[in-house]
């Protein structure tokens, strides 16, 4: 969700206006999932490297976090969304924390929608988290290296009861990944736009799940044997 910042700047606004509306955005693509049928949103809004930005924009935008999850709860219910956090929630405001326990527990009942918040989360840490608590089940003779597999050791990485993103947007015409599922991004199709956040509508979602259609994901083989594969035999 990038772009906030240069939203604002263009209407001589202050960043954390951009943030505000960029939570505007948020609800728009929510909406445009549901109406899609996509049960998995996942939104990268705040990362572990976020914490460098300065100190009154990170409480600005952790307070915005609290704000928008109190006036959403009663509508991710309604809409039977289920809210999920990766990352390191408890790095954030206790207050934070409690907002986001409380819309938790509100939706946790919810399958048909998930929508997860990546809060304090970088690839790179969750990859360190999972090899020390892997490492301490091999210590505890629960886990054998020599089996270790991916579908092991996805199991450690917090994304371990959701599936790998189909596909990946980023606005703001930036392309990188900048420490986002980099593990889980494997296979992901990546789209770029250059749409900043806060402008970012159902449409340009219904454009970017468009292009997606039209790609053809091999997943390491051949594009004859996929339309082989696809072919029922006779
Ligand atoms: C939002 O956009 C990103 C976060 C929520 C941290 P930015 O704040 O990065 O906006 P730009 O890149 O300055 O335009
Ligand atoms: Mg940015």
């Amino acid at each position: 969700m990038d772009g906030n910042g240069r939203w604002a700047r263009a209407r001589g606004l202050p960043r954390i206006e951009g943030h505000r509306r960029g939570s505007n955005a948020v609800r728009e693509a929510l909406q445009g999932c549901r109406d899609l049928g996509i049960r998995y949103l996942t939104l990268y809004a705040f990362s572990s490297e976020n914490w460098r930005r300065p100190q009154d924009e990170v409480s600005g935008l952790l307070g915005l976090l609290a704000t928008y999850l109190k006036k959403e709860t009663a509508e991710l219910v309604k809409n039977r969304v289920r809210l999920r956090v990766i990352g390191r929630p408890q790095d954030l405001p206790e207050n934070v924390q409690q907002q986001i326990r409380r819309t938790m527990e509100k939706t946790a009942a919810f399958t048909e929608h998930t929508l997860t918040l990546a809060l304090s989360y970088g690839s790179r840490q969750e990859v360190i988290e999972a090899i020390r608590a892997y490492a301490r089940e091999v210590a505890a003779g629960r886990e054998d290296p020599d089996t270790c597999s991916w579908e092991v050791f996805r199991r450690y990485l917090y994304t371990r009861d959701m599936p790998d993103p189909d596909l990946i947007i980023r606005t703001s015409g930036e392309s990188r990944l900048s420490n986002f599922l980099m593990l889980q991004a494997a296979y992901s199709e990546l789209y770029f736009t250059p749409v900043l956040w806060p402008d970012f509508t159902r449409e340009h979602l219904f454009e970017a799940v468009e292009a997606f259609r039209k790609r053809e994901r091999r997943y390491g083989m051949t594009g004859d044997q996929l339309r082989d594969a696809s072919t029922p035999a006779t």
